[in-house]
């Protein structure tokens, strides 16, 4: 049964199999959980609302060495469905495991070292569907380590800590899905970044301006900025994303007209405009004005969608170039098509 590979830690007993009946031998595997320590469960789901009858309970006899007892109220007490019961010995161990920080999160094994509010973590972070309902922690900001951070779903409100903006090695940042997170997005991305790669705030309440620096976050592949607040227009720095691949300004409040041209391109190593982006989302904000040539050059764009805006054909002929183009959505703008 014990191997070196493997550590046995729960021991589960049926009350009453739900094909047969049957049901297992309480007290003596009560005595084998409390002898090794495991966790000792008992399921009488199907069969445990027959022992409120005094003639079956004895099959309840060693249940003093059980951990937790469930049982459904929903199948033989007729109670709507999934309403289950189940009884735990300590209570702590309970809360424990659906605390914020749990057991399973303060564990090497689980990249998590030390309590999560002294900082004392070694480079990732992941949290994410939790429902924590609670402020930014700001200690994350303190880890000077820190390469990965997933705390997307997970009811955060509050401001996002501009101080994750200056983690040297920080590369993967993932806040999606919070809603209520805000920032102002001319500060956070303001910052140096100087690592990363992912970043996304979909949907979240950033509002503000693009800052003509986050041109300097080169090494950025996927940026999601979709269903925020932001406003004003589209830096010509985003030239400067030799490697992004994916960028969604979708469903924000952004004005004034694509940029003309965009800087920077003669960086990349391929002498090419935008050389790895490959889906580029627009729609959803209040940009006007004309669709720039550019559009056209970007070599390996499939997705484009600049639907509901307020643009203006006619549409370049160089999107006509693009051969790999397969998604081009743009219903609801003013496009007066010279095709
Ligand atoms: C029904 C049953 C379950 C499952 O319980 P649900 O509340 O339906 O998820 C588990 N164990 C036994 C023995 C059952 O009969
Ligand atoms: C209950 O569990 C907690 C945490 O696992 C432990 O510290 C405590 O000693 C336990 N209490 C009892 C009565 O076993
Ligand atoms: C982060 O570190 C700074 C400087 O060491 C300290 O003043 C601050 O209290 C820390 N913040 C948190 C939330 O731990
Ligand atoms: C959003 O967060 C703020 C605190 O920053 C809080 O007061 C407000 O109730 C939250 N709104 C929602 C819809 O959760
Ligand atoms: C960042 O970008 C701004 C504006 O594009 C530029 O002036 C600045 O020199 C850049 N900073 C670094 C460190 O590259
Ligand atoms: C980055 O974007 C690409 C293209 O949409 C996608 O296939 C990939 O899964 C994304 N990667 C991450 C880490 O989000
Ligand atoms: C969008 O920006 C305009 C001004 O540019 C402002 O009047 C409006 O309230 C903003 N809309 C939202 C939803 O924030």
């Amino acid at each position: 049964m014990w191997s070196q590979v493997y550590c046995l830690f729960f021991l589960c007993a049926t009350v009453g199999a739900t094909p047969s009946g049957s049901t297992d031998p309480i007290e003596g595997l009560g005595l084998l959980a409390q002898k090794y320590g495991l966790w000792f469960h008992i399921d009488a789901a199907y069969a445990g609302s027959a022992l409120i009858c005094p003639e079956l309970r004895h099959y309840l006899i060693g249940t003093e060495h059980a951990s937790s007892i469930s049982m459904n109220l929903h199948k033989w007490f007729l109670t709507n469905l999934d309403c289950s019961g189940l009884w735990v010995k300590n209570r702590s161990d309970l809360l424990d495991t659906l605390s914020m920080t749990a057991e399973v999160i303060r564990n090497d094994a689980a990249c998590f070292e030390g309590e999560a509010s002294d900082g004392k973590l070694t480079s990732r972070a992941e949290f994410n569907f939790n429902t924590f309902e609670s402020t930014f922690p700001n200690w994350l900001a303190n880890v000077s380590s820190l390469e990965y951070a997933d705390l997307s779903y997970c009811n955060l409100n509050g401001r996002i800590s501009l101080g994750l903006s200056e983690l040297p090695s920080l590369s993967y940042l993932n806040l999606a899905g919070n809603n209520n997170l805000s920032a102002s997005s001319h500060k956070l991305f303001g910052g140096s970044w100087t690592n990363i790669k992912v970043l996304d705030f979909s949907p979240n309440k950033l509002h503000g301006k693009l800052p003509d620096t986050i041109g300097n976050m080169t090494f950025l592949t996927n940026f999601s900025l979709m269903s925020n607040n932001i406003n004003g227009g589209i830096p010509s720095s985003i030239g400067k994303l030799c490697n992004l691949v994916d960028f969604d300004l979708s469903g924000n409040n952004l004005t004034g007209s694509l940029p003309e041209k965009l800087v920077g391109s003669q960086s990349c190593a391929s002498k090419t405009l935008l050389p790895s982006l490959v889906r580029l989302w627009l729609s959803n904000n209040k940009l006007v004005g004309k669709l720039p040539n550019w559009l056209g050059h970007i070599p390996n764009l499939l997705e484009l969608s600049l639907n509901y805006n307020f643009l203006e054909g006619p549409i370049p002929d160089s999107l006509g170039t693009l051969k790999k183009l397969t998604d081009l959505g743009w219903t609801l703008g003013r496009f007066f098509p010279a095709l």
